[in-house]
């Protein structure tokens, strides 16, 4: 769970480095380093920090006197997040440096026959023992020492590696943890994404597990880790840097929630044609399995997971076949029944969540799977027989908005899609309210400053209860999480109807709730449970239908939602929510990108 950033080319290193970097961020920031190849040596500067405290203490007048260095920003799993414990790590002579994602999982072994062998340790990681293989292996020729070193690894790593003897190049290699490989002019890239890359090339190659590469200036050469050339298949990348940066706002999850209208017309996009009809191309010699499929299972973590419950609402109802969702870290370990007529859906912003990659990795083959992902190349990607992208765009905030609204959008265009090829619908009607969906979006944005103002009258309570039924119980459970992974708020989603088998009894006035009551076929059920709520003397917000003036003098706070069908509002609800989480934890001095314990990405268990 850690960022690795390699360059080597003409540009200044420690301010590239540090740039490069900080586009990582997201994906851990306990401390960070980096490692240069310097005249004799190699120039090392670490912090137990974020990569701000690290840009502090680097000295820029110092000149380097070469082209080639690496970066780390770290996410603490083996060893605490110390200035010791953060990477770059070295070998004993200090001669190389190397910067690991992931976890190796037989490193004591490894470091007990290091231990033996006179190596001397300064950290308590797995990753420095990749640094003292590659010294035990190194005869003349760093790429056959780093050949060597992975060879002897097991777990998951993405490694970038160099070295004083050869300064010309970076060594990189992966296995289950992601690297990207950039080719500028005069200039190369390895990290963990392409967003350090974006603002210098679009030209990058997603190096598979078992790869490694040798990256130079002007060229690369890119192999098995058994030694057998690959040829590289080098993509175009879309996305533009400004895309990847906070662009005025306070927060990048500020911004990517105010993207949210552009990102339902991106999901959108290609999905309909001439005739109305909604077409996924990659699915076309799939059609007659999947209106014969008999069942779906979903696997999930997080927001994902909660996307993953709505779609199984939605399927049921339109196209008439079960589906099951499961949590990743559950699926992968309880016993399952995939087979022919089962598909199994794993959705995944980053397609890197290791539980949700390890419930893929264990169907091998016994039904086909599909990847529902936003990051173009990821594992997930590559690991199943078909993928659907969302075109959420990069998504650095660590709570999950457009990333969840853009999986939803593109879920129900699934569930109309197996309606369609089953012709059990007219799904025009359907269609003609998500192709406004970024329209009803903007509605909930409009009604920013009042959610601000209730955030303002809420933002002192410690505790907090969201409850819905059906579609938005859901919601509830997504509108539960986002409050208490960036505010630190004891929030909880619950079914509305499981009120009186328990969570009623925590109810008083300093335990305010959020109703989530549009116009459905439950609204009155959820009116007698806010009318419970109530006469508890806790205070209630309500999410209603606009128009729907009714709840006014019951409830203490209304947010309108657009006046569409129930279905689909839980992707307006989702904006709504989202906004008063992020200004209840802005109220509350949260960093609200950043929050304490949390990563972007969890690629380990
Ligand atoms: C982390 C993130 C969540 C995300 C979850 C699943 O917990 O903080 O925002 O929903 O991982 O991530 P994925 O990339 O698989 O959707």
């Amino acid at each position: 769970m850690c960022g690795i950033f390699g360059y080597i080319g003409k540009r200044e290193l420690k301010k590239t480095l540090l740039e490069g970097l900080k586009r990582l961020e997201y994906r851990g920031y306990d401390s960070a380093g980096i490692a240069i190849v310097n005249k004799d040596s190699i120039y090392l500067n670490k912090v137990a920090g974020k990569i701000d405290d690290l840009a502090s203490k680097v000295n820029f007048n110092i000149p380097m006197y070469n082209t080639c260095g690496i970066a780390h920003t770290r996410w603490a799993t083996h060893g605490a997040p110390t200035k010791r414990n953060a990477h770059p790590h070295v070998d004993c002579k200090g001669d190389i440096a190397i910067v690991h994602n992931g976890i190796i999982e037989n490193y004591l072994e490894l470091k007990v026959e290091l231990l033996q062998k006179g190596h001397v340790f300064d950290s308590d990681t797995d990753s420095e023992v990749i640094a003292h293989l590659i010294e035990e292996y190194y005869a003349g020729d760093l790429e056959e020492a780093v050949r060597k070193a992975v060879q002897r690894l097991r777990g998951a790593y993405a490694i970038c590696v160099i070295s004083i003897n050869e300064p010309d190049k970076m060594v990189a290699a992966r296995n289950g943890s992601p690297l990207v490989v950039g080719l500028g002019d005069d200039e190369s890239f390895a990290a963990s994404d392409v967003t350090p890359m974006l603002r210098y090339t679009k030209r990058v190659i997603f190096i598979k597990d078992g790869e490694m590469v040798v990256i130079k200036r002007d060229s690369i050469a890119l192999k098995t880790i058994e030694g057998e050339f690959v040829k590289p298949e080098i993509q175009q990348i879309d996305w533009d840097a400004a895309q990847a940066e906070r662009g005025g706002y306070k927060y990048f999850m500020l911004k990517e929630i105010f993207e949210q209208p552009r990102v339902m017309k991106d999901t959108l996009y290609g999905r309909f044609s001439k005739d109305g009809n909604i077409e996924f191309p990659q699915l076309e010699d799939w059609k007659d399995y999947l209106r014969s499929l008999r069942r779906i299972s979903i696997v999930a973590c997080g927001t994902s997971y909660h996307a993953g419950l709505v779609s199984k609402y939605f399927i049921e109802e339109i196209a008439g076949i079960p589906v099951d969702v499961d949590v990743g870290s559950e699926y992968r370990y309880r016993y399952v029944l995939p087979d022919e007529e089962s598909l199994v859906i794993a959705i995944s912003q980053s397609g890197e969540t290791a539980d949700t990659l390890g419930s893929v990795r264990k169907i091998n083959d016994k039904a086909k799977t599909l990847a529902i992902s936003n990051v173009v190349g990821s594992t997930l990607e590559r690991e199943t027989d078909k993928v659907i992208n969302v075109n959420a765009g990069p998504e650095i905030g660590v709570a999950s908005t457009k990333a969840y609204t853009a999986q939803l959008m593109t879920m129900y265009l699934f569930g109309l899609y197996l309606a369609q090829l089953k012709d059990k619908i007219d799904i025009r009607d359907y269609s003609k309210e998500l192709l406004k969906m970024n329209e009803y979006v903007e509605m909930i944005l409009r009604e920013d400053e009042k959610i601000k103002a209730i955030a303002s009258k809420y933002n002192h309570y410690d505790n907090a209860m969201y409850i819905g039924r059906t579609y938005n119980y859901p919601s509830a459970l997504e509108g539960a999480l986002k409050l208490k992974e960036i505010s630190y708020v004891n929030a909880i989603g619950y079914p509305a109807g499981e009120l009186k088998h328990g969570p009623i009894a925590l109810l008083n006035s300093n335990f305010p709730v959020v109703a989530i009551n549009p116009n459905s076929r439950v609204y009155d059920k959820m009116l007698s449970n806010i009318q419970e709520i109530k006469a508890r003397d806790a205070k209630v917000i309500a999410l209603v239908t606009e128009g729907n003036d009714s709840l006014n003098s019951l409830c203490d706070d209304i947010i309108f939602i657009p006046n569409i069908k129930s279905v689909f509002s839980p992707i307006p609800i989702a904006v709504a929510e989202q906004l008063l989480a992020y200004y209840i934890a802005d109220m509350r001095g949260i960093d609200v990108d950043k929050p304490r314990n949390l990563a972007k990405s969890v690629t380990v268990e």
